[in-house]
């Protein structure tokens, strides 16, 4: 077992919940942990899942004929090749909608009977209502309770661990948790260090409550809003009001200190992992698919690396896509199982980082 790590900030790690987290049958060594005779606890189960992106596409060579950049630089840097830009029409929840429609069927889930739906978003369809509201009134929805959550790139693995308290505590029966984004929306066009990374796009997954042993095992979540600066879009907001003139009129768009979110991702990637498999007990020979957020083909690469996971156990699709912030993770999983790359029974792990900071991590037993 990889050695244990001390979460970020000296969060100490809940030895007490590795017991209960590891009544599952399957290990490295084939032998058999379920030592419970308990009977089995509620889990969140991924029982349906769906993507939309827009039909437009943007490629690099486009780009380089909007700023100073070439193709052979954004591929060598950043794994970028081509990414689905939404057009004046296509909104946030336009694409949540789709998203979630596509989930809603694979999951043979009727919207009526949905209890909770929540967005991840920074791209909301607009300051309020939320983007969940939208999606609720579309779907029919009727007896869902719905909020959007801003976490931005880590959203979609936050709100997975907030619909894993409420299935497991009985008090939902099923969830609907959709990552969905527009941000070419707040790109600035003229900044070759940003614009060259984002893409537009929706995922969702429908979450049932069962006690079969497969489910959400285990997830992490910090944030550290010290650096908030890295990472943000500052207009327009109560600090930034839309009737007043900006001293800067860049803060409409997303501005990004690059290299930091660089080397914090990875350190934050490794630990958010590393803890997971020490609190459920697993090795990475348990481990069927890492699916991170697709922030840059390097970083997640680099985080393989020092968490000496193959390749083959590491999903990338930042080369169509580019990065969609929270739906980037949801859009990974979907295309990870539509190419039959992980089935029922799998153990995967999502891990995420982002603004504000934020980064977290799921353990799911498909
Ligand atoms: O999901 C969270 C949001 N994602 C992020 O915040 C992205 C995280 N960071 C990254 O992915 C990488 O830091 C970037 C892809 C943004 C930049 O890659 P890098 O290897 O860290 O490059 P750099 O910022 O250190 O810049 C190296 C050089 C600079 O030129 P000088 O100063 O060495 O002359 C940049 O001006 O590359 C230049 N550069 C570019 N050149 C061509 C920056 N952007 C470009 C570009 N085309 N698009």
């Amino acid at each position: 077992m990889m050695n244990p790590v001390r979460h970020s900030r000296d969060k100490k790690i809940d030895n007490s919940n590795k017991e209960k987290l590891c009544q599952h049958p399957h290990t490295s060594n084939g032998m058999n942990k379920l030592i419970s005779d308990r009977p089995a606890p509620y889990r969140a189960v991924i029982a349906g899942c769906g993507s939309f992106v827009p039909e437009k596409l943007l490629t690099n060579d486009d780009l380089a004929k909007m700023v100073d950049t070439t193709d052979e630089w954004i591929t060598s840097r950043t794994g970028i090749k081509v990414r689905h830009i939404t057009n004046d029409r296509e909104t946030t929840a336009l694409l949540a909608i789709e998203a979630a429609k596509k989930a809603l069927a694979d999951a043979k889930l009727d919207p009526a009977d949905l209890e909770l739906i929540i967005v991840a978003t920074i791209t909301p369809e607009m300051v309020f209502p939320s983007t969940a509201s939208f999606v609720q009134r579309s779907l029919r929805a009727r007896k869902a309770w719905v909020f959007d959550l801003c976490a931005a790139c880590s959203g979609f693995v936050y709100g997975l661990s907030i619909v894993q308290q409420f299935l497991e505590s009985g008090r939902f029966k099923n969830a609907l948790v959709i990552g969905a984004e527009t941000l070419t929306k707040i790109t600035d066009w003229t900044d070759r260090t940003s614009c060259i990374l984002f893409g537009d796009g929706a995922g969702a997954v429908v979450l049932e409550r069962h006690n079969t042993g497969r489910g959400i095992l285990y997830s992490t979540m910090s944030s550290d809003g010290e650096r908030w600066e890295a990472l943000n879009c500052q207009a327009y907001g109560s600090r930034y009001p839309a009737d007043k003139k900006l001293d800067d009129p860049k803060k409409i768009y997303m501005q990004i200190k690059g290299r930091e979110v660089y080397q914090q991702a990875i350190r934050r990637i490794v630990e958010a992992v590393t803890e997971c498999l020490h609190v459920c007990d697993l090795t990475m020979d348990d481990i069927k698919m890492m699916i991170s957020h697709q922030m840059n083909g390097r970083i997640i690469e680099s985080a393989a690396r020092r968490l000496k996971l193959p390749d083959e156990k590491v999903f990338i699709n930042i080369a169509e896509y580019g990065n969609t912030s929270a739906a980037s993770v949801p859009i990974a999983f979907d295309g990870c199982v539509k190419q039959g790359k992980v089935k029922q029974g799998d153990i995967v792990i999502f891990v995420a980082f982002g603004a504000g900071l934020t980064w977290g991590a799921n353990v799911i037993r498909l």
